[in-house]
């Protein structure tokens, strides 16, 4: 047995990083390679936003490229639901499946789903346009699909940025995937290892600080386990207009946002009531490297304030 001074195996643990403008263009880049042509659906989970600013960063490509696609039911509290995603890999020849891992958090059926892509010949796409962090420092997610997405100017200071990441082979892919943009190396100026660790920090203590607005303002997944890096703090507005509330935080100079306040139009109410519902529900609070706790403090007593003047 021998063993080399160095590693010298270039196709171990090997994960292919190509980069583009931003998300989208590498997830269209990666649609294109797999589909080579070919006749078969996308299967996308029935929550993706769409804004007249910036349309829709998942929808978009598979538009663009006139493929046929299939939406598999998310519950309420957006989790996948496996049983119709099982009926949709049953019912339908599935080429590209796609899970997203929204605001760095990851779905508890994230290996069912994956499991059952493979099962059906199908290679699975991991959006990680949220979770880069949780996938690079928090290693519970981007490696169990063939490939990945990360959009850098989602979690970096950065004004775009999109990366594909093609796992070992990338689940052999028919047709050639290359780069489209220029690699600065301007991901490499930042610790991600702390700026992990911050969001992490500021999502604890905004959960903490919200206790006090429990009814109100609920969080949409209470626990964040290991590993997640979130990109915002989920929550659901309870007993006023989310719409306005939103409006009101801005005002006052709180970033919030809404992830998505508009679902996609192929989305359709009477067919996938509960993502509409939780859409109308949503806010995404700021939890940034940049957000101190005094910041936080801040926006909760807005948000309070808000809330009572909404209500009175
Ligand atoms: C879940 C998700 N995936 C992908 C994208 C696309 O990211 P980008 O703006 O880098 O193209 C977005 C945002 O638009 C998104 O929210």
């Amino acid at each position: 047995m021998e063993i080399s001074r160095k590693a010298t195996i270039t196709d171990k643990y090997l994960r292919r990083v190509l980069f583009y403008e931003n998300a989208r263009t590498g997830f269209r880049a990666f649609l294109q390679a797999a589909f080579n042509g070919r006749s078969g659906k996308v299967l996308l989970p029935a929550y993706i936003g769409w804004s007249p600013k910036e349309g829709s960063g998942v929808f978009d490509p598979v538009a663009e490229l006139g493929m046929d696609y299939v939406f598999y039911r998310m519950t309420e509290g957006l989790h996948i639901d496996m049983e119709d995603a099982a009926k949709c890999f049953m019912a339908n020849d599935i080429i590209v499946a796609v899970v997203i891992h929204y605001f760095g958090y990851v779905d508890p059926a994230y290996g069912d789903f994956v499991a059952a892509a493979h099962d059906a010949g199908a290679v699975v796409l991991e959006d990680e346009a949220h979770s880069m962090l949780s996938d690079i420092i928090g290693g519970i997610c981007g490696r169990a699909g063939e490939a990945c997405i990360y959009s850098l100017h989602k979690l970096l200071p950065m004004d775009n940025g999109g990366v594909l990441v093609l796992n070992s082979d990338g689940g052999r892919l028919p047709a050639e995937v290359q780069s489209e943009a220029q690699d600065d190396g301007a991901y490499w100026d930042y610790d991600l290892l702390a700026i992990a660790r911050r969001r992490r920090e500021n999502a604890v203590v905004l959960s903490q600080m919200l206790q006090k607005l429990a009814g109100e303002v609920d969080l949409l997944w209470p626990v964040m386990k290991d590993g997640i890096v979130p990109q915002t703090l989920p929550v659901l507005i309870r007993n006023v207009s989310r719409d306005r509330l939103y409006k009101v935080m801005n005002l006052h100079g709180y970033g919030i946002v809404s992830l998505y306040h508009t679902l996609v139009e192929q989305i359709k109410t009477e067919e996938f009531p509960a993502s509409h519902e939780l859409s109308h529900k949503i806010m995404n609070l700021p939890v940034h490297q940049d957000v101190s706790r005094e910041e936080l403090n801040g926006l909760v007593d807005c948000l309070a304030a808000g809330i009572a003047n909404l209500k009175s």
